[in-house]
């Protein structure tokens, strides 16, 4: 036995040198030691017919030839597993000295993003839902429904674009048509906010253009009074700029609220001392606001005796300029990505 145990190590040795690939050493494993067929285990099974004293000679033999066997089938495979390691390191070995390629840029948020996203947490934690308004609006309700009706002279100083041969139609000039339809259906009491585009037929300049921003608010409610209005427009201010900025309210004329006014801060970009941004007067006309007009809550659906109101509607593209000291309003319709990117 001791003989055949002699004879398999040599047989197993050659074999294993003789294997080209992983694979035949696995077969030649399996030759050796598969469970039932292998010429060790067959070997091994014998075993069982030795007289006690053989099986402990043999079997400390046998132990020894097995793991000089698998020691050789050991070294073989590393030397195959060496070979593909080697290869991959040809393949794909790192040039630790090649200078740095470029990445691609992450894209980011354009910051009137940033100021709408920022409004709309400020006015969601103050109890406010979020509404959208249709860009194609009905003359009725950018105008009529706002106490602006067909022969009033506030209608001039919106030059709209009206859409051809559908009168009734117009690119809203402003988010406030939004007031009517949020009191049609949702009543009161009320609080929203809606920030979206707004179309006026303007001749561009670093404080105007024919597409911008607005955000409107509105909130209808019993007994609503300025401190109310006061209250609410500071926090806004404080919350997108946070900072405390002077303001100053001036009595504004706008058809949808009585009293109405014009809130302005001290302009951001120059100081106070006048700048393209605030035309030069030191003073950025922020936040035009009043009470609810009872003619605007009763298109709205509601009983002007019961519901009160305040709305403001937020220049929200001359905002972002006093957030981020933005000279030109064209800037942020430019597309120009040495501007966006350092936002
Ligand atoms: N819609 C007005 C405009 O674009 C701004 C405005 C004024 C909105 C007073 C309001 C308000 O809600 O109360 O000129």
């Amino acid at each position: 036995m001791i003989e055949k145990l002699e004879q398999i190590k040599k047989e197993a040795r050659e074999a294993s040198n003789n294997s080209s690939s992983l694979e035949e050493l696995e077969l030649v494993r399996e030759r050796f030691f598969s469970r039932k067929s292998g010429e060790f285990t067959v070997l091994a099974k014998g075993m069982k017919d030795l007289s006690d004293n053989e099986r402990k000679k043999i079997g400390q033999k046998m132990n020894e030839v097995k793991s000089e066997i698998e020691a050789f089938f050991d070294h073989k495979k590393n030397e195959f597993e060496m070979k593909v390691w080697e290869a991959i390191a040809v393949t794909e070995a790192i040039d630790v000295t090649q200078p740095k390629l470029p990445t691609p840029g992450h894209g980011h948020q354009h910051p009137m993003t940033i100021v709408h996203t920022e409004l709309e947490e400020l006015f969601t934690s103050m109890g406010f839902t979020v509404l959208d308004g249709p860009e194609l609006e009905s003359e009725y309700y950018n105008f009529d429904a706002l106490n602006i009706p067909g022969t009033h002279p506030a209608r001039d100083s919106q030059d709209t674009f009206f859409i051809k041969n559908h009168p009734e139609w117009v690119m809203r000039t402003h988010t406030s048509p939004v007031q009517v339809r949020a009191m049609q259906k949702y009543g009161a009491p009320l609080r929203a906010v809606v920030s979206g585009r707004c179309f006026r037929n303007e001749s561009t300049d670093a404080s105007h253009e024919h597409t911008f921003y607005q955000m409107e608010g509105i909130v209808i409610d019993r007994h609503i009074s300025i401190a109310h209005l006061i209250g609410v427009m500071k926090e806004l201010l404080r919350g997108v700029l946070r900072k405390d900025v002077e303001v100053r309210l001036r009595p504004g004329y706008f058809p949808f609220v009585e009293p109405g006014f014009e809130l302005d801060m001290k302009c951001l970009v120059c100081g106070g001392a006048g700048c393209g941004a605030c035309k030069h007067s030191g003073w950025i006309e922020t936040l035009p606001c009043g009470l609810v007009h009872p003619k605007v809550i009763e298109a709205g659906g509601l009983d002007p005796v019961e519901w009160t109101g305040f709305a403001f509607g937020l220049g929200s593209m001359r905002l972002c300029m006093q957030k981020y000291g933005i000279e030109d309003i064209r800037h942020l319709h430019g597309g120009n990505l040495s501007f966006l990117e350092q936002f």
